[in-house]
């Protein structure tokens, strides 16, 4: 299962961006492959050359193929998967082709992600749904017997993130989608920061819908996503808000077709060169394992985590059983700023986490606004750890 040291080597070489920084912003946009990046250079410039349908058509089986990249690494069917430019995309297209009435209940997770949770609060205020919050347990995570008992005739949509922003934290997904399948309540999760990162096995899950973005832990180009749409709502004949004559069909003056398959969520234009780059990148996790990227990513993120905790002054704020790569943390008497530029000197990426960002746990856990995020991923090193460490004590 573990990587041989020779791997982790090469593995770096094949990521030129190791060579020039400590990279711990994975869970802002992780850095790609070389094969990946050259391939999008390439494709662009074939698109300067031979113009960008042209090109379009003679790259057609490669692009076709990110669709098979992704239903493999998610376990779903390629016409369940539409590509789009972002999580965000994703996740709002599935969400708003859901018609609410006033009174139906929305649950959702404590860390819900800022972006979600406004959209929450837009159906609140434009149609009078009822967004209900599903208490933690004692380690943080959804809690799945108090999520039982919320359940109701009136619960429309259970919407949960599965890895947040911040926090180290996992949601167990399995857990929610039983319960959701249990009693035929829609559910929708928030995958952005766990695909490529954990491995995601929609079947297992039982989630009726799934976003995804490329740029995080799947190494791929920014500008990319995707959204797992089950088959059983492609047949139902769900609705995307926004269609257009690539989702749909017009075929005669007062009517129109949909798409047969998930594509019917994406739109006609979008940047060939990443979607096509985004399947190498997949293709690149895939052939690794997501097992073993899963399991020495977070084990890098254990050691890290221990680390900062035994540093004086420095709080780990994470939370969650089963723990992801991200690391939050504070250093007593430093903005977040203060620290983000320090380790920048040291040419150590790390980002900022914003308290609204996840404003729900921030204020449940009484969190400062003065946070920083690390987030490592597998072809990060002990090495590096411990150069970050030392580097954090000199502030
Ligand atoms: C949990 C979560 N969901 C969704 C998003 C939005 O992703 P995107 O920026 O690709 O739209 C993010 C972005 O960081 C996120 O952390």
């Amino acid at each position: 299962m573990d990587f041989s040291a020779t791997q982790i080597k090469q593995i770096r070489q094949e990521t030129t961006g190791t060579k020039h920084v400590i990279h711990f912003n994975n869970a802002g946009a992780a850095l790609m492959p070389d094969a990946v990046r050259d391939a999008m250079i390439g494709y662009l410039q074939h698109e300067s050359m031979y113009g960008g349908y042209e090109t379009e058509a003679i790259f057609n089986i490669q692009r076709e193929h990110t669709y098979d990249a992704i239903a493999e690494l998610i376990n779903a069917n390629r016409d369940e998967i539409a590509i789009v430019g972002s999580a965000t995309n994703a996740w709002h297209s599935a969400f708003h082709s859901l018609n609410f009435s006033a009174g139906d209940i929305i649950l959702v997770a404590n860390a819900s992600y800022a972006t979600n949770y406004i959209s929450f609060l837009q159906l609140q205020q434009k149609i009078g749904v009822v967004i209900q919050q599903i208490p933690n347990d004692e380690f943080g995570q959804v809690d799945i017997r108090a999520l039982e008992n919320m359940i109701t005739t009136e619960v429309k949509l259970i919407a949960i993130t599965h890895i947040p922003t911040n926090s180290g934290l996992i949601n167990p997904a399995e857990a929610i989608g039983k319960i959701a399948n249990l009693y035929g309540i829609p559910s929708l999760l928030d995958a952005c920061q766990s695909v490529g990162h954990i491995p995601i096995d929609v079947k297992a899950i039982g989630c009726d819908f799934l976003s995804a973005t490329g740029r995080k832990y799947l190494r791929g180009p920014r500008g990319t996503g995707f959204l797992y749409v089950n088959q059983s709502w492609l047949t139902k004949g769900i609705q995307p808000p926004v269609l257009d004559l690539h989702s749909a069909e017009w075929v005669a003056k007062d009517k129109y077709i949909l798409r047969k398959d998930a594509r019917r969520f994406e739109v006609w234009e979008g940047n060939r060169a990443a979607e096509y780059a985004l399947g190498l990148a997949i293709d690149y996790s895939l052939s690794i394992g997501m097992e073993r990227i899963s399991e020495r990513l977070r084990a890098l993120a254990a050691t890290l985590r221990d680390k900062l905790t035994e540093i004086e002054g420095i709080t780990v704020h994470d939370i969650g059983k089963r723990k992801g790569g991200i690391i939050s943390f504070s250093v007593e008497g430093k903005t977040k700023q203060a620290v983000q530029k320090h380790l920048a000197q040291h040419k150590i990426n790390v980002s900022l986490i914003s308290s609204n960002g996840t404003l729900l746990d921030s204020q449940s856990r009484n969190l400062s606004d003065d946070l920083v995020r690390a987030s490592v991923h597998y072809y990060n090193t002990t090495t590096e750890i411990e150069e970050f460490c030392k580097v954090i004590k000199t502030i």
